[in-house]
């Protein structure tokens, strides 16, 4: 079963003759539970597409349907809904609030939602993720990987059936790199999750079930 399906998508930013053809007539289904690197050169498109499949850009032509809705007939609050519940977002710079313990990094979108935490998922989430003598620390106080995995239990926290992952490894070295990217790996597994993860490491990329290529705003064999 797809939970993503996208058809014709074209994604232009501004008008005239310094427009920029993000995406441009792209075809992509991915199914449900599995694995999806993203790669391409620097300007292909890929963070473009990944946001536009978390709701976050009206595509200029074409569609993107996700888990049935067809994101651009969705209204305004309803969009904000799919992106609090159905996607996770996993940034390559943590996007940690500094002032904020981990704990309540990590508590963050439940409190966004006025949802109850669940005790139990908590604890499982931040044992998965190696963070549980971590959480009274600031995030200044983690290593870059410590910190990402902050940031991957923030998304986790609100089961989402989607992680969307821009380069989560790219501010980390290669050793890292890979441990990170093996757990995020591992926690779509154990929780049944679609991941689709931007990276510009082939040595990543094999981790994934699929490899997308993206060129110029298309996708390439
Ligand atoms: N909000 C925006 N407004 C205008 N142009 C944009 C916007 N977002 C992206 N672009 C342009 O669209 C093209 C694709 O950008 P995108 O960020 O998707 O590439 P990318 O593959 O993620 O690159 P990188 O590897 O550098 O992150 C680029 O030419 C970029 O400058
Ligand atoms: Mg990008």
């Amino acid at each position: 079963m797809d939970i993503v399906t996208i058809h014709a998508l074209k994604k232009y930013f501004g008008r005239g003759p310094g427009q920029v053809k993000a995406l441009d007539g792209v075809e992509l289904s991915i199914e449900k539970g599995r694995f999806t690197a993203i790669v391409g050169a620097s300007g292909s498109g890929k963070t473009t597409l990944l946001n536009m499949i978390g709701g976050l850009y009206q595509p200029t032509e074409g569609s993107v349907t996700v888990d049935g809705m067809d994101l651009a007939r969705l209204t305004e609050e309803e969009l904000t809904v799919f992106r609090r519940r159905k996607v996770g977002f996993v940034f390559q710079d943590y996007n940690l609030a500094p002032e904020l313990t981990i704990r309540e990094n990590i508590l963050l979108p439940l409190l966004m939602d006025e949802a109850r935490p669940d005790g139990i998922f908590f604890s499982e989430i931040t044992g998965l993720l190696g963070l549980k003598e971590k959480l009274d620390a600031f995030p200044h106080m983690l290593s870059g990987g410590g910190q990402q995995c902050a940031a991957i239990a923030r998304a986790l926290i609100t089961r989402p059936s989607i992680i969307l992952a821009d380069e989560p490894t790219g501010s980390l070295d290669g050793k890292t790199g890979q441990s990170v990217a093996g757990l995020l790996k591992m926690t779509a597994e154990y929780f049944h999750q679609t991941l689709i993860m931007i990276t510009h490491s082939e040595e990543l990329a094999q981790l994934a079930d699929r490899v997308v290529r993206l060129q110029d705003g298309r996708i390439v064999q």
